[in-house]
């Protein structure tokens, strides 16, 4: 078979990985695939940069958008990045001259999936983008392939490394966020602009795609309901430990009878569950099937291998000739399906208060509990502090969120608490 022919638009971490993974093991991708694959074009914005990979004998564009449309390829591959702007151009372009794409791009998918799919799926070429959630780990593949027998009733996990980075350092060292955000930034584990990543943004994006895949729904981003990290205090991840729990920021999709929920916030999972052993950089995504019951996919979420590892995976089903459709069903058969509204969830809840130290304080606090129908389960209180602050913990039985942000209001109007209360949801999943 005649050779696939790829052009490679961005060489930064990720383009250059999968640019050195092509050249050195071509063999090996050849005898996978059934034919050889050859990097023919690329394109970057500095062409004088060393990529640390031999890119002589290839044509170089100094306009990716130019590329996708002029380059000898039949594989474009948009590694640049960004949710608009060139990234959305070089898939446009590409699809348009009927080029297969493969990205890494969530932010990109999250905002235009559906639009995209629709026009690649018109022009019958393929859009890949395992890359884009949870880096290496094949999660896409498995959704659309491994389950294509199963009704997914739940998907969710932990999607963005730096967050699981930060929070699992904070657990060993005691440290508080700020401190081990800036250490994160010097090893490169957090952006120089972190705000993506720990405002839970990312994943977002990331379970916006899970969610379309798994459910069959159009992607709707502005569906999720999204809370970041960053007022996790190290005297929440030490309390959640006593109580039994580990802090980790999830991306939760469940398909219900009203409609699809999708959240991403910070929760307390129980210690023996399986996400809460998933540390450090790594990502975990948990899939429930009707037929296959629960199944854990777990590896590196990000970095120049595993990124690079997930693209070529799609570049090798295109090598095959293996193209399917973008979200597991057709674009135009995806539905749109209500939002169920984050009030209703029910579950359990942590709060921590900064109070007065002071009688009455506490019984204040079970009142406004009580007119709100909020029934609690432990209360835990250390040390003292005379006539000062001090932290007080709560855990709440199931209850309805409504209830619980009712609670939460009235609670942050008494004059003895003096910050607004912390809650973090409890998930036994
Ligand atoms: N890094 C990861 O671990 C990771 C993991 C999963 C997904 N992703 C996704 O992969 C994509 C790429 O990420 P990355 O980390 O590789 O980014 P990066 O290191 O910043 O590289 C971006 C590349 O795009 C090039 N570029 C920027 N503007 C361009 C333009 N107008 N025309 C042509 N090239 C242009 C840059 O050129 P110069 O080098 O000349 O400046 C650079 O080579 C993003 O969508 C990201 O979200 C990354």
């Amino acid at each position: 078979m005649a050779p696939l022919r790829v052009a490679i638009a961005g060489l930064g971490t990720v383009g250059a990985a999968v640019a050195d993974i092509l050249i050195a093991r071509k063999d090996l991708i050849a005898a996978r695939c059934g034919r050889s694959i050859e990097l023919v074009a690329v394109s970057a914005r500095d062409r004088e940069r060393d990529r640390g990979v031999d890119l002589s004998g290839m044509d170089w564009f100094d306009d990716a958008a130019v590329m996708a449309t002029e380059a000898d390829a039949d594989v474009i591959l948009e590694l640049i990045g960004g949710e608009d702007g060139i990234a959305k151009a070089v898939c446009e372009n590409a699809i348009k001259a009927g080029r297969h794409v493969v990205t890494a791009n969530k932010a990109l998918l999250a905002m235009h999936g559906t639009a995209l799919a629709q026009v690649a799926e018109t022009a019958n070429v393929a859009l890949g983008y395992e890359a884009s959630v949870a880096g290496g780990v094949p999660i896409i593949k498995a959704l659309r392939e491994g389950f294509a027998g199963n009704r997914i009733s739940s998907i969710h996990g932990i999607l963005n490394g730096t967050c699981n980075y930060i929070l699992t350092t904070m657990r060993e060292t005691g440290r508080e966020f700020d401190d081990v955000l800036s250490e994160a930034q010097e090893l490169g584990y957090a952006e120089a602009d972190p705000t993506f990543d720990v405002e839970g943004i990312d994943a977002a994006h990331k379970l916006a795609l899970l969610a379309s895949v798994a459910f069959g729904t159009e992607v709707d981003f502005d569906a999720v309901h999204v809370e970041g990290i960053r007022h996790i205090r190290a005297d929440d991840i030490a309390f959640a430990d006593e109580l039994g729990y580990r802090i980790k920021l999830l991306g939760i999709a469940n398909q219900t009878e009203d409609g699809i929920e999708q959240r991403v916030y910070p929760c307390m999972v129980p210690m023996d569950a399986p996400l809460a052993h998933v540390e450090g950089v790594f990502n975990a995504v948990v899939a429930e099937g009707d037929a296959v019951g629960t199944s854990v996919l777990q590896g590196r979420g990000a970095g120049a291998g595993p990124t690079a590892s997930a693209v070529i995976s799609d570049i090798a089903d295109i090598a095959r000739g293996t193209i399917l459709p973008v979200f597991s069903v057709p674009a135009s058969q995806l539905s749109r399906t209500a939002t169920v509204s984050l009030d209703s969830r029910t579950g359990p809840y942590y709060v921590r208060l900064t109070v007065l130290d002071r009688p009455g304080v506490i019984a204040d606090v079970s009142a406004a509990l009580r007119d709100e129908a909020v029934s609690v389960e432990a209360l835990l209180q250390r040390g003292r502090s005379d006539g000062g602050s001090v932290p007080v913990v709560l855990t709440l039985h199931e209850t309805v969120e409504a209830n619980m942000q009712r609670a939460l209001n009235r609670i942050a109007d008494l004059d003895t608490v003096v910050e607004p209360p912390c809650m973090i949801r409890i998930e036994h999943l």
